[in-house]
């Protein structure tokens, strides 16, 4: 597979076949990872590869739990009568074989205190970098992937780190399912601007659309000033 593709053909996948990932391809994919730019390359991240079925399973329902309770109740104030079906969609993450966890982790003292908070941004862009280039390496090894933020909801996601035995001082910040999947290649219709300026909590029909798509090019794009659209004379 091309770059290109790797890129622009990855998708959120949800539903995985069982077959366990070969070591070879998970670390391939952590290479990729730690490929990433971080601040003067501080590389302020570690990774968890849990493979073990029986915490596999655990961190599995924990993530749907959160899921249901933290993203489609609390944040997204999906109607009660959305939440059974929404909550479906993820009714097969219990038969993946592998999640990587992703964690901030400062091993450099960079800056001082009054910088914290730039590092701290700093520090999530690089794992958003790193996260990226493993979600990348994975489709281009035709493995699946799918970022789960919602741990950070959850008390920081203490319930990982203690199942874990993340130290204290680790932040998790992500996790993502690591497997084979039958899924097709989703389409990317060109959504518009809409769907996301008239997104309403609350409102499934809203959430469908904004979850529908990706705006055009032209629409997040500006040459030279802002505002200016590319090839305007
Ligand atoms: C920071 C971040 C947090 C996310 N958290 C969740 C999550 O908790 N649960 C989930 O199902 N998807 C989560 N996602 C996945 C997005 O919903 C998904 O990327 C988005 O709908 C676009 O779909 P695509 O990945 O197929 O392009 C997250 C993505 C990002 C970048």
């Amino acid at each position: 597979m091309q770059t290109f593709e790797a890129i622009t053909g990855r998708h959120g996948v949800l539903r995985y076949r069982s077959t366990p990932v070969e070591p070879e391809r998970i670390e391939r994919v952590l290479q990729a990872a730690v490929a990433a730019p971080s601040t003067a390359n501080t590389q302020p991240w570690e990774f968890v590869v849990v493979t073990d079925p029986p915490l596999v399973r655990q961190v599995a329902a924990y993530l749907v739990r959160t899921q249901e309770e933290f993203v489609f109740r609390r944040l997204l104030e999906a109607p009660e009568a959305f939440v059974a079906p929404l909550i479906r969609q993820y009714d097969d993450l219990g038969q993946v074989p592998c999640f990587i966890v992703l964690c901030r982790h400062q091993r450099v003292d960079l800056a001082p205190p009054a910088y914290s908070a730039v590092i701290r941004d700093w520090d999530l862009c690089s794992l958003g970098a790193a996260m990226a280039n493993l979600m990348a390496a994975a489709t281009d090894l035709g493995l699946g992937t799918r970022w789960f933020g919602n741990p950070v909801m959850d008390e920081g996601g203490a319930f990982l780190k203690r199942l874990l035995g993340v130290p204290e001082a680790g932040e998790i910040v992500a996790v993502t399912p690591l497997g084979y999947h039958d899924e097709p290649a989703k389409q990317r219709p060109r959504q518009p601007l809409e769907a996301l300026s008239g997104f309403r909590r609350g409102d499934a029909r809203k959430l469908a659309a904004l979850l529908r798509g990706k705006l055009a090019l032209d629409e997040v794009v500006h040459c030279d000033r802002y505002g200016r659209t590319c090839g305007e004379a």
